[in-house]
Protein backbone atom coordinates (compact mmCIF):
# COMPACT_ATOMS: atom_id res chain seq x y z
CA UNK A 1 0.00 0.00 0.00
CA UNK A 2 2.86 2.42 1.00
CA UNK A 3 4.60 1.56 -2.21
CA UNK A 4 1.46 2.75 -4.25
CA UNK A 5 1.00 5.74 -2.50
CA UNK A 6 4.22 6.53 -3.10
CA UNK A 7 4.32 5.43 -6.72
CA UNK A 8 1.31 7.97 -7.38
CA UNK A 9 3.10 10.49 -5.44
CA UNK A 10 5.80 10.73 -7.48
CA UNK A 11 3.61 10.46 -10.70
CA UNK A 12 1.81 13.34 -9.71
CA UNK A 13 4.60 15.76 -9.04
CA UNK A 14 6.30 14.09 -11.89
CA UNK A 15 3.13 15.32 -14.33
CA UNK A 16 3.22 18.18 -12.34
CA UNK A 17 7.10 19.12 -13.22
CA UNK A 18 6.35 18.38 -16.70
CA UNK A 19 3.61 20.03 -17.01
CA UNK A 20 4.89 23.15 -15.17
CA UNK A 21 7.93 22.61 -17.61
CA UNK A 22 5.84 22.57 -20.73
CA UNK A 23 3.57 25.60 -19.89
CA UNK A 24 6.64 27.60 -19.27
CA UNK A 25 8.84 26.75 -22.00
CA UNK A 26 5.64 28.79 -24.47
CA UNK A 27 7.68 31.71 -25.11
CA UNK A 28 11.65 30.06 -25.28
CA UNK A 29 10.18 27.36 -27.73
CA UNK A 30 8.58 30.50 -30.28
CA UNK A 31 11.94 32.51 -29.58
CA UNK A 32 10.61 35.10 -27.02
CA UNK A 33 12.17 36.43 -24.28
CA UNK A 34 10.65 36.50 -20.66
CA UNK A 35 12.09 36.84 -17.23
CA UNK A 36 12.86 33.80 -15.29
CA UNK A 37 9.59 32.47 -14.11
CA UNK A 38 9.11 30.49 -10.69
CA UNK A 39 7.83 26.91 -10.66
CA UNK A 40 3.73 27.06 -11.12
CA UNK A 41 3.75 30.83 -10.15
CA UNK A 42 5.06 32.04 -13.24
CA UNK A 43 6.00 36.03 -13.09
CA UNK A 44 2.85 36.21 -10.18
CA UNK A 45 5.52 36.87 -7.83
CA UNK A 46 7.47 39.82 -9.17
CA UNK A 47 3.80 41.08 -10.38
CA UNK A 48 2.29 41.33 -7.02
CA UNK A 49 5.86 42.49 -5.30
CA UNK A 50 6.12 44.93 -8.23
CA UNK A 51 6.54 48.25 -6.16
CA UNK A 52 4.86 50.39 -6.97
CA UNK A 53 2.31 48.16 -9.07
CA UNK A 54 1.63 46.18 -11.93
CA UNK A 55 3.12 48.90 -14.33
CA UNK A 56 6.59 48.50 -12.32
CA UNK A 57 6.56 44.87 -13.63
CA UNK A 58 5.70 45.58 -16.94
CA UNK A 59 8.64 48.12 -17.53
CA UNK A 60 10.87 45.56 -16.80
CA UNK A 61 9.49 43.43 -19.44
CA UNK A 62 9.14 46.27 -22.03
CA UNK A 63 12.74 47.62 -21.24
CA UNK A 64 14.84 44.28 -20.46
CA UNK A 65 12.80 41.36 -22.43
CA UNK A 66 11.46 42.78 -25.71
CA UNK A 67 13.10 42.14 -28.71
CA UNK A 68 11.58 43.14 -32.15
CA UNK A 69 8.44 44.99 -30.46
CA UNK A 70 7.73 41.44 -28.68
CA UNK A 71 8.36 40.12 -24.82
CA UNK A 72 6.95 37.64 -22.74
CA UNK A 73 5.94 37.02 -19.25
CA UNK A 74 3.74 34.24 -17.59
CA UNK A 75 1.04 35.25 -14.75
CA UNK A 76 0.75 31.64 -13.19
CA UNK A 77 1.01 29.78 -15.67
CA UNK A 78 -0.70 31.40 -18.46
CA UNK A 79 1.51 32.92 -20.93
CA UNK A 80 1.10 36.66 -21.62
CA UNK A 81 2.67 38.59 -24.58
CA UNK A 82 3.79 42.01 -24.37
CA UNK A 83 3.46 44.11 -27.86
CA UNK A 84 5.71 46.90 -27.62
CA UNK A 85 5.87 48.25 -31.04
CA UNK A 86 3.36 51.21 -32.19
CA UNK A 87 2.88 49.63 -35.62
CA UNK A 88 2.08 46.00 -34.23
CA UNK A 89 0.17 47.45 -31.38
CA UNK A 90 -1.98 49.69 -34.05
CA UNK A 91 -2.15 45.97 -36.15
CA UNK A 92 -3.76 44.12 -33.29
CA UNK A 93 -5.84 46.56 -32.21
CA UNK A 94 -7.30 47.90 -35.27
CA UNK A 95 -6.35 46.58 -38.26
CA UNK A 96 -6.76 42.78 -37.37
CA UNK A 97 -9.05 43.75 -34.08
CA UNK A 98 -11.50 40.53 -35.75
CA UNK A 99 -8.16 38.05 -34.07
CA UNK A 100 -8.18 40.20 -30.65
CA UNK A 101 -11.93 41.47 -29.66
CA UNK A 102 -11.88 40.04 -26.53
CA UNK A 103 -10.47 40.52 -22.94
CA UNK A 104 -10.13 37.96 -19.78
CA UNK A 105 -13.88 37.57 -18.87
CA UNK A 106 -14.32 37.48 -15.00
CA UNK A 107 -17.75 35.98 -14.44
CA UNK A 108 -19.87 34.82 -11.71
CA UNK A 109 -21.97 31.33 -11.21
CA UNK A 110 -23.60 32.61 -8.85
CA UNK A 111 -27.17 32.53 -8.99
CA UNK A 112 -28.63 35.66 -7.92
CA UNK A 113 -25.78 38.03 -9.23
CA UNK A 114 -26.82 39.93 -12.23
CA UNK A 115 -24.37 42.38 -11.28
CA UNK A 116 -21.32 42.06 -13.39
CA UNK A 117 -21.29 39.24 -15.94
CA UNK A 118 -23.14 41.38 -18.77
CA UNK A 119 -21.29 44.67 -18.31
CA UNK A 120 -19.90 45.69 -21.81
CA UNK A 121 -16.11 45.26 -20.05
CA UNK A 122 -16.38 41.58 -19.07
CA UNK A 123 -18.71 40.40 -22.78
CA UNK A 124 -17.08 39.19 -25.11
CA UNK A 125 -17.53 37.91 -28.92
CA UNK A 126 -20.75 38.18 -30.85
CA UNK A 127 -22.14 39.70 -27.64
CA UNK A 128 -20.02 42.39 -26.98
CA UNK A 129 -20.26 43.83 -30.45
CA UNK A 130 -24.27 43.89 -30.57
CA UNK A 131 -24.27 45.25 -27.05
CA UNK A 132 -21.42 48.13 -28.06
CA UNK A 133 -23.44 48.99 -30.90
CA UNK A 134 -26.67 49.64 -29.15
CA UNK A 135 -24.77 51.64 -26.56
CA UNK A 136 -22.79 53.73 -28.34
CA UNK A 137 -25.50 56.61 -29.68
CA UNK A 138 -25.69 57.15 -25.92
CA UNK A 139 -22.01 58.48 -26.12
CA UNK A 140 -22.59 60.73 -28.94
CA UNK A 141 -22.03 64.58 -28.61
CA UNK A 142 -25.25 65.57 -29.06
CA UNK A 143 -26.34 63.30 -25.94
CA UNK A 144 -23.19 64.43 -23.57
CA UNK A 145 -23.93 67.79 -24.19
CA UNK A 146 -27.37 67.47 -22.71
CA UNK A 147 -26.01 66.35 -19.74
CA UNK A 148 -23.25 68.97 -19.32
CA UNK A 149 -25.43 70.73 -16.99
CA UNK A 150 -25.33 68.14 -14.66
CA UNK A 151 -21.82 67.94 -14.82
CA UNK A 152 -21.32 71.34 -14.02
CA UNK A 153 -24.15 71.86 -10.95
CA UNK A 154 -21.76 68.95 -9.84
CA UNK A 155 -18.77 70.82 -10.00
CA UNK A 156 -20.16 73.77 -8.74
CA UNK A 157 -20.57 71.71 -5.44
CA UNK A 158 -17.25 70.97 -5.79
CA UNK A 159 -15.92 74.40 -5.70
CA UNK A 160 -18.42 75.35 -2.59
CA UNK A 161 -16.67 72.61 -0.87
CA UNK A 162 -13.45 73.10 -1.59
CA UNK A 163 -13.70 76.90 -0.72
CA UNK A 164 -15.19 75.84 2.87
CA UNK A 165 -12.08 73.54 2.92
CA UNK A 166 -10.10 75.91 2.13
CA UNK A 167 -11.14 78.58 4.65
CA UNK A 168 -10.73 76.06 7.27
CA UNK A 169 -7.40 74.01 6.91
CA UNK A 170 -3.99 74.98 5.40
CA UNK A 171 -4.19 72.25 2.55
CA UNK A 172 -7.26 70.50 0.87
CA UNK A 173 -6.93 66.93 0.00
CA UNK A 174 -7.89 67.35 -3.82
CA UNK A 175 -7.95 63.31 -4.81
CA UNK A 176 -10.77 63.02 -1.92
CA UNK A 177 -12.98 65.94 -2.65
CA UNK A 178 -12.40 65.00 -7.11
CA UNK A 179 -13.37 61.36 -5.83
CA UNK A 180 -16.58 63.00 -4.19
CA UNK A 181 -17.12 65.06 -7.36
CA UNK A 182 -17.04 62.16 -10.33
CA UNK A 183 -19.19 59.71 -7.68
CA UNK A 184 -21.80 62.28 -7.54
CA UNK A 185 -21.10 62.86 -11.43
CA UNK A 186 -21.44 59.38 -12.27
CA UNK A 187 -24.32 58.47 -9.77
CA UNK A 188 -26.27 61.18 -11.40
CA UNK A 189 -25.66 60.38 -14.84
CA UNK A 190 -25.91 57.15 -14.50
CA UNK A 191 -28.20 56.34 -11.90
CA UNK A 192 -29.91 59.69 -11.65
CA UNK A 193 -29.78 59.67 -8.27
CA UNK A 194 -28.00 62.64 -5.46
CA UNK A 195 -25.54 60.95 -3.50
CA UNK A 196 -24.78 64.34 -2.11
CA UNK A 197 -21.01 62.79 -0.67
CA UNK A 198 -19.94 66.39 0.04
CA UNK A 199 -22.32 67.11 2.30
CA UNK A 200 -22.52 64.22 3.59
CA UNK A 201 -19.21 62.30 5.52
CA UNK A 202 -20.87 59.15 5.66
CA UNK A 203 -22.22 59.25 2.43
CA UNK A 204 -23.27 55.61 1.05
CA UNK A 205 -22.37 55.85 -2.38
CA UNK A 206 -18.61 56.18 -1.58
CA UNK A 207 -18.47 54.07 1.22
CA UNK A 208 -20.12 51.40 -1.73
CA UNK A 209 -17.81 51.80 -4.03
CA UNK A 210 -14.22 52.26 -2.24
CA UNK A 211 -14.16 48.20 -1.62
CA UNK A 212 -13.83 47.69 -5.58
CA UNK A 213 -10.52 49.49 -5.37
CA UNK A 214 -8.74 47.71 -2.20
CA UNK A 215 -5.46 46.96 -3.29
CA UNK A 216 -3.88 44.06 -2.37
CA UNK A 217 -1.88 40.79 -3.29
CA UNK A 218 -4.70 38.61 -2.30
CA UNK A 219 -7.10 40.95 -4.06
CA UNK A 220 -4.48 40.26 -7.26
CA UNK A 221 -4.10 36.69 -6.46
CA UNK A 222 -8.14 36.06 -6.87
CA UNK A 223 -7.97 38.22 -9.88
CA UNK A 224 -5.36 36.40 -11.32
CA UNK A 225 -6.60 32.52 -9.97
CA UNK A 226 -10.15 33.26 -11.38
CA UNK A 227 -8.55 34.02 -14.79
CA UNK A 228 -6.59 31.21 -15.01
CA UNK A 229 -8.70 28.56 -13.68
CA UNK A 230 -12.76 30.26 -14.37
CA UNK A 231 -14.05 26.75 -13.89
CA UNK A 232 -12.98 25.65 -11.02
CA UNK A 233 -13.21 29.20 -9.23
CA UNK A 234 -16.47 29.38 -10.72
CA UNK A 235 -17.74 25.96 -9.18
CA UNK A 236 -16.12 27.32 -5.75
CA UNK A 237 -18.13 30.71 -5.90
CA UNK A 238 -14.66 32.33 -5.98
CA UNK A 239 -15.88 35.91 -7.02
CA UNK A 240 -13.35 39.18 -7.99
CA UNK A 241 -15.74 41.81 -7.23
CA UNK A 242 -16.92 42.61 -3.29
CA UNK A 243 -20.53 42.19 -2.08
CA UNK A 244 -21.04 45.67 -2.64
CA UNK A 245 -22.30 45.07 -6.14
CA UNK A 246 -25.23 43.81 -4.59
CA UNK A 247 -26.29 47.12 -2.87
CA UNK A 248 -25.63 48.69 -6.41
CA UNK A 249 -27.55 46.41 -8.24
CA UNK A 250 -30.44 46.92 -5.87
CA UNK A 251 -30.38 50.55 -6.67
CA UNK A 252 -30.11 49.96 -10.34
CA UNK A 253 -33.20 47.51 -9.80
CA UNK A 254 -35.41 50.41 -7.94
CA UNK A 255 -34.39 53.17 -10.26
CA UNK A 256 -35.45 51.15 -13.48
CA UNK A 257 -38.46 50.52 -11.82
CA UNK A 258 -39.47 54.58 -10.82
CA UNK A 259 -38.33 55.33 -14.86
CA UNK A 260 -40.83 52.53 -15.77
CA UNK A 261 -43.41 54.85 -13.66
CA UNK A 262 -42.24 58.03 -16.12
CA UNK A 263 -40.09 59.63 -14.42
CA UNK A 264 -37.53 61.05 -17.26
CA UNK A 265 -33.67 62.75 -16.93
CA UNK A 266 -31.97 62.38 -20.27
CA UNK A 267 -28.56 60.29 -18.23
CA UNK A 268 -27.68 57.28 -19.48
CA UNK A 269 -30.13 54.98 -17.82
CA UNK A 270 -32.74 56.58 -19.78
CA UNK A 271 -30.53 56.27 -22.62
CA UNK A 272 -30.41 52.56 -22.30
CA UNK A 273 -33.51 51.92 -21.50
CA UNK A 274 -34.76 53.66 -25.12
CA UNK A 275 -32.33 51.40 -26.17
CA UNK A 276 -33.60 48.73 -25.03
CA UNK A 277 -37.18 50.06 -25.98
CA UNK A 278 -35.84 50.40 -29.92
CA UNK A 279 -34.25 46.72 -29.60
CA UNK A 280 -37.79 45.43 -29.01
CA UNK A 281 -39.42 47.45 -31.51
CA UNK A 282 -36.92 46.80 -34.32
CA UNK A 283 -38.00 44.56 -36.76
CA UNK A 284 -34.53 43.92 -37.52
CA UNK A 285 -33.23 39.66 -37.58
CA UNK A 286 -36.20 38.35 -35.38
CA UNK A 287 -34.19 35.38 -34.72
CA UNK A 288 -31.55 37.11 -32.67
CA UNK A 289 -32.37 36.97 -28.88
CA UNK A 290 -32.47 40.53 -27.57
CA UNK A 291 -29.67 41.29 -25.83
CA UNK A 292 -30.40 44.66 -23.68
CA UNK A 293 -32.85 42.93 -21.32
CA UNK A 294 -32.97 44.90 -17.39
CA UNK A 295 -29.84 42.37 -16.03
CA UNK A 296 -27.61 43.64 -18.92
CA UNK A 297 -28.82 47.60 -17.98
CA UNK A 298 -28.21 46.93 -14.34
CA UNK A 299 -24.77 45.81 -15.31
CA UNK A 300 -23.82 48.74 -17.59
CA UNK A 301 -25.00 51.37 -14.23
CA UNK A 302 -22.74 49.57 -11.87
CA UNK A 303 -19.90 49.49 -14.45
CA UNK A 304 -19.90 53.29 -15.12
CA UNK A 305 -19.91 53.58 -11.41
CA UNK A 306 -16.79 51.86 -10.88
CA UNK A 307 -15.02 52.81 -14.13
CA UNK A 308 -15.98 55.89 -13.70
CA UNK A 309 -15.19 57.00 -10.46
CA UNK A 310 -11.41 56.59 -9.81
CA UNK A 311 -10.18 56.96 -13.05
CA UNK A 312 -11.54 60.05 -13.56
CA UNK A 313 -11.14 61.45 -10.46
CA UNK A 314 -7.05 60.68 -10.37
CA UNK A 315 -7.16 62.56 -13.85
CA UNK A 316 -8.63 65.61 -12.05
CA UNK A 317 -6.42 65.22 -8.94
CA UNK A 318 -3.02 64.76 -10.81
CA UNK A 319 -3.77 67.55 -13.57
CA UNK A 320 -4.22 70.28 -10.53
CA UNK A 321 -0.64 68.36 -8.86
CA UNK A 322 1.22 69.06 -12.10
CA UNK A 323 -0.37 72.36 -12.85
CA UNK A 324 0.77 73.64 -9.22
CA UNK A 325 4.12 72.20 -9.71
CA UNK A 326 3.67 74.64 -12.82
CA UNK A 327 3.13 77.66 -12.45
CA UNK A 328 3.41 79.06 -15.03
CA UNK A 329 1.47 76.26 -17.22
CA UNK A 330 -1.25 76.76 -14.64
CA UNK A 331 -1.03 80.85 -15.59
CA UNK A 332 -1.16 80.21 -19.11
CA UNK A 333 -4.17 77.72 -18.57
CA UNK A 334 -6.15 80.00 -16.63
CA UNK A 335 -6.06 82.90 -19.02
CA UNK A 336 -7.29 80.56 -21.57
CA UNK A 337 -10.13 80.01 -19.66
CA UNK A 338 -10.78 83.41 -18.28
CA UNK A 339 -11.11 84.64 -21.77
CA UNK A 340 -13.79 81.85 -22.62
CA UNK A 341 -15.58 82.99 -19.68
CA UNK A 342 -15.57 86.78 -20.46
CA UNK A 343 -16.45 85.70 -24.51
CA UNK A 344 -19.07 83.38 -23.55
CA UNK A 345 -20.08 84.60 -20.03
CA UNK A 346 -19.89 81.17 -18.73
CA UNK A 347 -18.42 77.56 -19.33
CA UNK A 348 -19.87 76.25 -21.98
CA UNK A 349 -20.04 72.76 -23.71
CA UNK A 350 -18.14 74.05 -26.80
CA UNK A 351 -15.99 76.27 -24.86
CA UNK A 352 -14.77 74.04 -22.55
CA UNK A 353 -13.97 70.87 -25.22
CA UNK A 354 -12.63 73.39 -27.69
CA UNK A 355 -10.40 74.96 -25.29
CA UNK A 356 -6.77 73.90 -26.36
CA UNK A 357 -4.34 74.22 -23.80
CA UNK A 358 -7.26 72.72 -21.62
CA UNK A 359 -6.87 69.41 -23.69
CA UNK A 360 -3.05 69.40 -23.72
CA UNK A 361 -2.91 69.74 -20.34
CA UNK A 362 -5.25 66.96 -19.64
CA UNK A 363 -3.51 64.91 -22.66
CA UNK A 364 -0.05 65.36 -20.92
CA UNK A 365 -1.36 64.54 -17.74
CA UNK A 366 -2.93 61.14 -19.02
CA UNK A 367 0.53 60.11 -20.73
CA UNK A 368 2.29 60.87 -17.54
CA UNK A 369 -0.57 59.10 -15.47
CA UNK A 370 -2.67 56.86 -17.51
CA UNK A 371 -5.31 55.46 -15.05
CA UNK A 372 -5.25 52.40 -16.64
CA UNK A 373 -1.66 51.87 -17.01
CA UNK A 374 -2.51 48.57 -19.58
CA UNK A 375 -4.04 47.63 -21.97
CA UNK A 376 -5.47 43.76 -22.60
CA UNK A 377 -6.32 41.55 -25.22
CA UNK A 378 -7.50 37.80 -25.50
CA UNK A 379 -6.36 36.03 -28.95
CA UNK A 380 -9.68 34.85 -30.06
CA UNK A 381 -8.38 33.00 -33.29
CA UNK A 382 -5.10 31.92 -34.30
CA UNK A 383 -2.93 34.50 -35.53
CA UNK A 384 0.64 35.28 -37.41
CA UNK A 385 2.16 38.77 -36.43
CA UNK A 386 3.25 40.68 -39.32
CA UNK A 387 6.43 40.69 -40.67
CA UNK A 388 7.60 37.77 -37.76
CA UNK A 389 7.62 33.92 -37.49
CA UNK A 390 5.35 34.00 -34.32
CA UNK A 391 2.03 32.90 -34.37
CA UNK A 392 -0.26 34.32 -31.58
CA UNK A 393 -2.61 30.60 -30.71
CA UNK A 394 -5.89 31.00 -29.48
CA UNK A 395 -6.62 32.08 -26.15
CA UNK A 396 -3.17 33.78 -25.62
CA UNK A 397 -3.31 37.02 -23.10
CA UNK A 398 -1.69 40.14 -25.20
CA UNK A 399 -1.20 43.20 -23.29
CA UNK A 400 0.08 46.79 -24.46
CA UNK A 401 2.45 48.01 -21.48
CA UNK A 402 1.11 51.42 -21.61
CA UNK A 403 2.69 53.11 -19.13
CA UNK A 404 6.19 52.40 -20.31
CA UNK A 405 5.36 53.60 -23.74
CA UNK A 406 3.53 56.67 -22.03
CA UNK A 407 7.76 57.06 -20.52
CA UNK A 408 9.23 55.69 -23.43
CA UNK A 409 12.68 58.92 -24.23
CA UNK A 410 12.33 57.04 -28.14
CA UNK A 411 8.92 58.42 -28.33
CA UNK A 412 9.21 61.87 -25.69
CA UNK A 413 11.73 63.47 -25.63
CA UNK A 414 12.70 64.60 -21.79
CA UNK A 415 9.58 61.89 -21.15
CA UNK A 416 9.27 63.00 -16.86
CA UNK A 417 8.86 66.66 -17.68
CA UNK A 418 5.16 68.24 -17.64
CA UNK A 419 4.73 69.84 -21.48
CA UNK A 420 1.59 69.99 -22.65
CA UNK A 421 2.73 72.10 -25.23
CA UNK A 422 3.51 68.16 -27.05
CA UNK A 423 -0.20 68.04 -27.36
CA UNK A 424 -1.04 71.40 -29.09
CA UNK A 425 -2.28 71.19 -32.50
CA UNK A 426 1.18 73.05 -34.02
CA UNK A 427 3.13 69.80 -32.63
CA UNK A 428 0.67 67.03 -32.95
CA UNK A 429 2.00 65.69 -35.98
CA UNK A 430 5.16 65.10 -33.89
CA UNK A 431 3.11 62.46 -32.14
CA UNK A 432 3.86 58.50 -33.35
CA UNK A 433 0.56 57.15 -33.68
CA UNK A 434 -0.09 54.48 -30.50
CA UNK A 435 2.30 55.87 -28.36
CA UNK A 436 -0.49 57.72 -26.38
CA UNK A 437 -3.30 55.58 -25.00
CA UNK A 438 -4.93 56.40 -21.86
CA UNK A 439 -8.47 55.45 -23.44
CA UNK A 440 -7.00 52.38 -24.73
CA UNK A 441 -7.42 51.82 -29.01
CA UNK A 442 -9.20 50.62 -31.77
CA UNK A 443 -13.36 49.51 -31.32
CA UNK A 444 -12.64 48.44 -28.15
CA UNK A 445 -10.92 51.41 -26.69
CA UNK A 446 -12.84 53.71 -23.79
CA UNK A 447 -16.53 54.18 -24.63
CA UNK A 448 -16.84 56.99 -22.70
CA UNK A 449 -13.73 58.92 -23.32
CA UNK A 450 -15.66 62.10 -24.35
CA UNK A 451 -18.12 62.11 -21.31
CA UNK A 452 -14.61 61.72 -19.03
CA UNK A 453 -13.08 64.29 -20.74
CA UNK A 454 -15.36 66.62 -20.67
CA UNK A 455 -16.37 65.82 -17.00
CA UNK A 456 -12.56 66.22 -16.24
CA UNK A 457 -12.23 69.53 -18.42
CA UNK A 458 -15.20 71.01 -16.33
CA UNK A 459 -14.13 69.78 -12.95
CA UNK A 460 -10.69 71.77 -13.83
CA UNK A 461 -11.25 74.72 -15.39
CA UNK A 462 -13.93 75.16 -12.22
CA UNK A 463 -10.88 74.65 -9.89
CA UNK A 464 -8.75 77.19 -12.05
CA UNK A 465 -11.16 79.67 -12.43
CA UNK A 466 -11.56 80.34 -8.61
CA UNK A 467 -8.44 78.81 -6.84
CA UNK A 468 -4.92 79.13 -7.07
CA UNK A 469 -3.20 76.32 -6.30
CA UNK A 470 0.45 75.18 -4.67
CA UNK A 471 1.47 71.79 -3.86
CA UNK A 472 0.99 71.69 0.00
CA UNK A 473 3.81 72.01 2.15
CA UNK A 474 5.39 69.00 3.13
CA UNK A 475 3.86 67.13 -0.02
CA UNK A 476 6.63 66.25 -2.01
CA UNK A 477 5.53 63.88 -5.05
CA UNK A 478 2.76 61.83 -6.67
CA UNK A 479 3.24 58.34 -3.89
CA UNK A 480 1.02 55.73 -6.25
CA UNK A 481 -0.70 52.82 -4.03
CA UNK A 482 0.52 49.45 -4.16
CA UNK A 483 -0.89 46.45 -5.20
CA UNK A 484 -3.27 48.45 -7.37
CA UNK A 485 -4.36 47.74 -11.36
CA UNK A 486 -4.85 51.39 -11.74
CA UNK A 487 -2.98 54.45 -11.60
CA UNK A 488 -3.94 56.25 -8.04
CA UNK A 489 -1.92 58.33 -6.11
CA UNK A 490 -3.20 58.16 -2.44
CA UNK A 491 -3.50 61.92 -1.55
CA UNK A 492 -3.00 64.94 -3.51
CA UNK A 493 -2.90 68.02 -1.12
CA UNK A 494 -2.75 70.89 -2.33
CA UNK A 495 -3.10 74.42 -0.96
CA UNK A 496 -6.21 76.53 -2.64
CA UNK A 497 -5.77 79.85 -2.70
CA UNK A 498 -9.22 81.74 -3.61
CA UNK A 499 -8.52 84.19 -6.38
CA UNK A 500 -9.57 87.87 -6.37
CA UNK A 501 -12.73 89.03 -8.22
CA UNK A 502 -11.21 90.95 -11.61
C1 LIG B 1 -10.12 59.58 -17.39
C2 LIG B 1 -11.02 58.65 -17.26
C3 LIG B 1 -11.00 57.32 -17.96
C4 LIG B 1 -9.94 56.64 -18.50
C5 LIG B 1 -8.47 57.05 -18.54
C6 LIG B 1 -10.48 55.41 -19.06
C7 LIG B 1 -9.70 54.44 -19.70
C8 LIG B 1 -10.21 53.26 -20.23
C9 LIG B 1 -9.41 52.26 -20.86
C10 LIG B 1 -7.89 52.30 -21.03
C11 LIG B 1 -10.25 51.27 -21.27
C12 LIG B 1 -9.84 49.99 -21.98
C13 LIG B 1 -9.76 50.31 -23.47
C14 LIG B 1 -9.14 49.23 -24.32
O1 LIG B 1 -9.08 48.08 -23.88
O2 LIG B 1 -8.70 49.56 -25.45
C15 LIG B 1 -11.59 51.66 -20.90
C16 LIG B 1 -12.72 50.91 -21.18
C17 LIG B 1 -13.99 51.29 -20.79
N1 LIG B 1 -14.35 52.45 -20.13
FE1 LIG B 1 -13.12 53.97 -19.61
N2 LIG B 1 -11.83 55.38 -18.85
C18 LIG B 1 -12.20 56.52 -18.19
C19 LIG B 1 -13.46 56.88 -17.79
C20 LIG B 1 -14.60 56.16 -18.04
C21 LIG B 1 -15.93 56.55 -17.64
C22 LIG B 1 -16.29 57.85 -16.92
C23 LIG B 1 -16.78 55.56 -18.04
C24 LIG B 1 -18.29 55.43 -17.90
C25 LIG B 1 -19.14 56.40 -17.77
C26 LIG B 1 -15.97 54.55 -18.72
C27 LIG B 1 -16.47 53.41 -19.31
C28 LIG B 1 -15.71 52.44 -19.94
C29 LIG B 1 -16.28 51.22 -20.50
C30 LIG B 1 -17.74 50.81 -20.49
C31 LIG B 1 -15.20 50.50 -21.05
C32 LIG B 1 -15.25 49.14 -21.74
C33 LIG B 1 -15.42 49.33 -23.25
C34 LIG B 1 -15.55 48.02 -24.02
O3 LIG B 1 -15.03 47.00 -23.56
O4 LIG B 1 -16.18 48.05 -25.09
N3 LIG B 1 -14.67 54.95 -18.69
N4 LIG B 1 -11.55 52.88 -20.26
Amino acid sequence: MMLVTLALMALLVTSLWLYNKHRLSYWAKRGILSPPGLPLLGNFVDVVMGKPGRWAFDEKVYRNYTREGLGGAYILLSPILYIADPEMIKQILVKDFDHFSDRQSFTSLHKNDKSMNESLFNLNGEKWKRLRNLMTPAFTSGKLKNMFHLVCEKADTLKAFCLKEAAKKPFVNVKKACGRFTIDTIASCAFGLECNSFEDEDAVFPAKVQPFFAAGILRIFKFMLVATFPFITGLMDVGVFPEEKFFFQQVAEETIAARRKGVRRGDFLDLLLEAQASEENSSDDQTKAKILDDATIISQSILFIIVGYDTTATTIAIASYLLSKNPEVQQRLRQELQEIVKEEGKLTYQGVMDAKYLDACIMETLRLYPPAPNLERVCSKDYKVPGTNITVRKGDIIEVPIWSIHHDEKYWPEAEVYNPDRFMPENKADIVPYTHMPFGGGPRNCIAMRFALMEAKVALSTLLLTFDMKTAPGFRDIDLVNGSFLIMPSTVNLVLEPLGEE
